[in-house]
């Protein structure tokens, strides 16, 4: 194996790449990150290839490059998963996957579960009326197998259903809470359509993951089983108890034990056979969303992956499913399943480029003629103490070292406020330890294996790499819920990386960092980055934004949405672009926070008058100034290469 092989292979195991990459993602042999359509695909392309096709076609990062294909394997994968638990259960039911559109709502990723649609026996969920009103839209030349409706409705959502089952789409509205019944009654009844119907089941199993409150007896949705048998008394007398057509549960998002699953969905499904018994014309059992994502950190963290695959997922829905209804002699509903996250995730990566390096800045002692290296005479006890310390490094006494080490420090500090050393003793304290931590963590590195006492040091000598996104804008779950995204090098993998660095975005906040990664099963604190080169672009990736990131993101410090280019594989090879969705630009933002951005030129010529007048620009400035303003407003709100 060459030196540049065996670096590909520890990259690879260092960022995890084979664990959370699904297939999807590798690096190929010139150290850069490869992308399939498929798991075990040969066509790859090569991210940071197409990343430099994308600046040369002026789409500088921060972008997010949308994989359609790779969406479309996941429907795929989905839907096989189930057919194939179908058929090894003998399950005599049907399974339907409905896209929470509220998981990524762009145009063309919905567009294209449409157009997968009949093929794969997908369907929509909608949550809101904007959703619905898009969802019904469109779906008017190209139906898709069930609609599902969930969220809080008020009378104008459900008209909207009604009026979708009017214009002929399987749609069925999932009752939250008791008085949307009669709100839904009162539009069907009003606009003459027997309208099929859906309840959300407040199941007392507790929820799981990070959204375990989704489900539990203080969930803020779905009926409890008293309201349920009100409801179902209501559609008796109507003689519509045939309406009543799907039950339904939502476990929570990224649930990473399958045992809080289990209990669940044995819930659900007997309460089902219960409601048949009853007479309901139940046909459809939703079991929601809340498939995880594998993010590549360690096991049991609710925010970074998960204890099960995908497989057992379908087969633990489909078996138990299938047992509870044959003891109760109860017919097999045709199972729904709302899985967002693992639909949407895996198809987008944000390519960020790094701005600049800040490494820790105190020199070593080594470094610096202003400091003697060897003792003074009269120096304070700690100053020896640090220069002890020095020396036991030289032993290979690393903990101790830094022990002594930190503990003389602040006996320096310790005299310096109380005015029994000066500021240059101070400096020289300074100096002998970070000169002890610098040798600590250069040489015990090398052993490889760094004592826990150690790992803060290292920590404390990462560097920080500022890159060109919004946290807040792009990855908003890093700061919101703690949400690990695997992130890597896109290239320069055939080269060891030297640097432990922590992200800084764009923004003012102190909370715009990223310092938690997930590497190889774990979760470290700095992520290993090569040495920045001036005037070389260094690119990193954010892989698996695919799901909510877009949606949530906020304009903190007014940075807007990033570049989106949606990406084909080209079938004779290479990769083409279907759509390119610009990002936001300066008037963009500034016009959804209420300015009149059309205000602002004339306001800046005005201004710019006023100073020619009275000499303190020239017109040729004033001319600049104006020309600047014009032509920024139409920029991008990230930074640009000029
Ligand atoms: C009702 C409902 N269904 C489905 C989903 C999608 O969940 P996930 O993305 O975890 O699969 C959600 C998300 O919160 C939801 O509220």
């Amino acid at each position: 194996m060459s030196d540049k092989e065996r670096n590909i292979a520890r990259a690879a195991a260092q960022y995890g790449v084979d664990d959370w990459g699904e297939g999807y993602f590798g690096i190929n042999s010139d150290g850069h990150v490869a992308v399939r359509p498929s798991a075990g695909s040969t066509n790859e392309l090569d991210l940071f290839e197409i990343v430099q096709g994308l600046v040369e076609r002026d789409i500088a990062p921060p972008t997010v490059i949308r994989f359609t294909e790779i969406l479309a394997d996941r429907l795929a994968v989905m839907r096989g998963v189930f057919e194939q638990a179908i058929s090894e259960h003998g399950y005599q039911g049907d399974h339907v996957h409905v896209y929470p559109i509220k998981v990524n709502q762009q145009r063309p990723v919905v567009e294209e579960v449409i157009r997968h649609g009949p093929k794969l026996s997908l369907g929509l969920e909608v949550g809101s009326k904007p959703e619905l009103l898009a969802v019904t839209a469109l779906t008017a030349s190209d139906p898709v197998r069930l609609i599902v409706c969930n969220g809080f409705k008020d009378r104008a959502y459900l008209r909207g259903v009604v009026t979708a089952t009017k214009l002929g789409r399987e749609i069925v509205p999932v009752i939250e809470k008791p008085t949307e019944l009669g709100d839904l009654l009162y539009e069907s009844d009003r606009l003459q359509v027997r309208q099929p119907l859906g309840v959300r089941v407040r199941l007392s199993s507790p929820g799981a993951g990070r959204w375990e409150a989704s489900l539990g007896d203080r969930s803020k949705f779905g009926l409890r089983v008293g309201e349920i048998l009100e409801l179902v008394d209501v559609l008796r007398v109507r003689g519509e108890l045939d309406s009543f057509v799907l039950l339904h549960c939502h476990p929570g998002s990224q649930i990473e034990d399958i045992g809080r699953l289990k209990d669940a969905i044995g819930e659900l499904a007997h309460l089902y056979c219960e409601l048949v018994e009853l007479g309901v014309g139940l046909r459809y059992i939703d079991v929601g969303g809340g498939l995880g994502v594998n993010y590549g950190g360690p096991h049991g963290s609710a925010t970074a992956s998960m204890n099960y695959s995908l497989e057992e997922y379908a087969n633990e829905i489909v078996y138990r499913v299938g047992v509870i209804c044959d003891d109760r002699g109860v017919a097999h509903p045709t199972i729904v399943t709302e899985s967002g996250r693992a639909s949407a995730a895996h198809q987008s990566v944000l390519v960020t480029q790094v701005l600049g390096a800040a490494t820790p800045d105190e020199p070593g002692l080594e470094t610096d003629s202003a400091f003697s290296v060897s003792a003074a005479d009269e120096e304070p006890q700690p100053i020896s103490d640090l220069r002890l310390a020095l020396t036991l490094l030289d032993e290979g006494a690393f903990v101790e070292a830094y022990h002594d080490a930190r503990q003389a420090r602040e006996q320096v500090l310790s005299l310096f406020r109380l005015g029994y050393v000066d500021l240059q003793t101070r400096a020289l304290g300074d100096r002998l330890f970070w000169t002890v931590c610098r040798r600590i963590v250069a040489e015990s590195a090398d052993d490889g294996d760094i004592p826990d006492e150690l790992t803060e040091l290292h920590d404390l000598l990462s560097s920080t790499y500022f890159c060109n996104f919004s946290l807040f804008q792009s990855v908003p779950d890093s700061w919101a819920v703690d949400q690990l995204f695997p992130i890597m090098p896109i290239h320069r993998l055939d080269e060891v990386p030297t640097v432990r660095a922590v992200l800084a975005d764009l923004t003012c906040d102190s909370d715009g960092r990223i310092c938690r990664f997930a590497s190889g099963g774990e979760e470290r604190s700095t992520l290993d980055v090569h040495a920045f080169r001036d005037g070389e672009p260094y690119y990193l990736g954010i892989f698996l934004v695919g799901a909510y990131q877009e949606t949530l993101g906020a304009m903190h410090n007014l940075f807007g949405d990033n570049h989106v280019v949606h990406l084909h594989w080209h079938e004779q090879g290479g990769w083409w672009i279907d759509q390119f969705v610009p990002g936001d630009t300066i008037r963009e933002v500034l016009t959804y926070s209420q300015y009149d951005t059309e205000r602002f030129g004339p306001a800046i010529s005005k201004d710019c008058e006023r100073r020619v007048r009275d000499g303190t620009l020239t017109v040729a400035e004033s001319r600049e100034i104006r020309k600047y303003y014009a032509a920024e407003l139409e920029g991008y709100t990230y930074l640009e290469p000029e």
